[in-house]
This record gives C-alpha cells, structure tokens and sequence, in this order.
C-alpha cells in the first residue's frame, strides 16, 4: 500500500520534473539582451541576443593566405587563428576561414534565406536568428579544408588535425553532434569559436559546451 503510493509520487515528480526541463529549454523563449559583448566568454546562443547595432570595436582583416575572400575578425582572435592556420599549413593540413564576422543585418537576409528556402524548422536548426548569431561576435569562425567545402569539412585530414589542435590555439568546436539539445544547432564541424587558450583547453578536455562551462563556473 505505501509502497504504491510512494511510487505514485515518484511517478509524479518525474513528470513535474520533465515537464519543467522542457519548459526551460523552450528555444528562443525568455530572451535576455546580452550585456558583455565584447568579452571572450560572450554567451550568443537561442537565450541571450546581440543588441542589433552591435559591431565589433577592433575587426581586422585575416590574412588573405588563410581566408577564401576578404574576411573580418576581431584583433585577438585573427592572431590565434592565422597562428593556427599557418602550424596547420606547416604540418600539410589547409584551414581556411570562409565565414567569420557577419552583421545582424547579414545574419537576418541569410536567416530569411534558409525559411523561404527549406522552412522554419529547418532554419532554425541550422541558422541563428539575427541577435543570435555568435558570428556577430567576430570571434567565431566557420573553416573549409583541403576538399574546399565546409559542409564536408568533417571529411578532411585537416578536421582530424584541427579536432585535436584548436583549443591550443584558443578555439571550441561550438556545435558539437549530440549536444543538439544544449545548444539548439545541428552538428556543424566547421565552426570555431575563440574563448582563449585556457577555456578552450578546458573545454576540450571536459568535452562540453560552452553553455555546460559557464552554467559551471
Ligand atoms: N550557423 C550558426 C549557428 C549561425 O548561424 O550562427
Ligand atoms: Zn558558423
């Protein structure tokens, strides 16, 4: 008798329990406006948006040897990252930048683009709204490899090399596979993130998130 009662409590809990993490974890629900742009640590993801008008203070160009057109990035991240770009070169690997810092205004047309072309469920899962991209940081980098194709990036010797090298240089795999539900974004091996060396190495070490690192601290 109490043994049956106690399991229907149990039972209850669970569903109070389920209920209240798929509440949280309602994408794009609760938004807050972010606060520390310009930080390292900036948290842009389906919870936390860009004001619109937020740019980068110091973009730089990448070298062109390590990026496919002219492409911007902020100061200390275009260091780390044609450092990296060139110890890959050195070791025969290719890293090449095709995307980085992209405006809310960009971010909303590509956003917009994605909807009318493949629907909003698709869209979502693979495309920040404007606010919501990490690439209105100028701290994230989307890369190409040797076959020249970021979409198939996974597929080359330099994704081998960069899985297991980027934190050195300060960088996250950001959307890693089966952190989908963390994260909102489907597996995209092709984009970095900088946080710095320290993080980044921590990160890499843990193998998690950067929404599990700051929940963490
Ligand atoms: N593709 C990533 C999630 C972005 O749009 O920022
Ligand atoms: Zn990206």
């Amino acid at each position: 008798m109490y043994k049956n009662r106690l399991q229907i409590i149990l039972f209850i809990l669970l569903i109070l329990t389920v209920n209240h993490d798929n509440q949280k974890r309602e994408f794009y629900q609760n938004i807050t406006l972010i606060k520390n742009p310009n930080s390292n640590l900036v948290l842009v993801n389906k919870f936390h948006c860009l004001p619109s008008n937020y740019i980068p203070y110091d973009l730089e160009k990448i070298d062109v040897m390590y990026a496919n057109d002219y492409k911007y990035i902020r100061k200390e991240v275009k260091k780390a990252f044609e450092q990296l770009s060139s110890d890959a070169k050195q070791l025969g690997y290719q890293i090449i930048a095709v995307s980085t810092f992209r405006s809310y205004h960009y971010q909303k047309n590509l956003y917009q683009y994605y909807v009318r072309e493949k629907g909003k469920k698709y869209a979502d899962n693979c495309s920040a709204r404007p606010g919501h991209s990490e690439h209105q940081t100028g701290l994230s980098i989307d890369v190409m490899g040797e076959n020249m194709d970021y979409n198939r990036f996974a597929e080359t010797k330099a994704f081998t090399w960069m899985k297991e090298n980027a934190h050195k240089y300060g960088f996250i795999m950001r959307y890693p596979s089966g952190k989908e539900h963390i994260t909102g974004f489907k597996y995209e091996p092709w984009h970095y993130r900088y946080v710095g060396k320290e993080v980044a190495t921590t990160i890499y070490k843990k193998q998690i998130t950067l929404e599990e690192y700051l929940h963490e601290k």
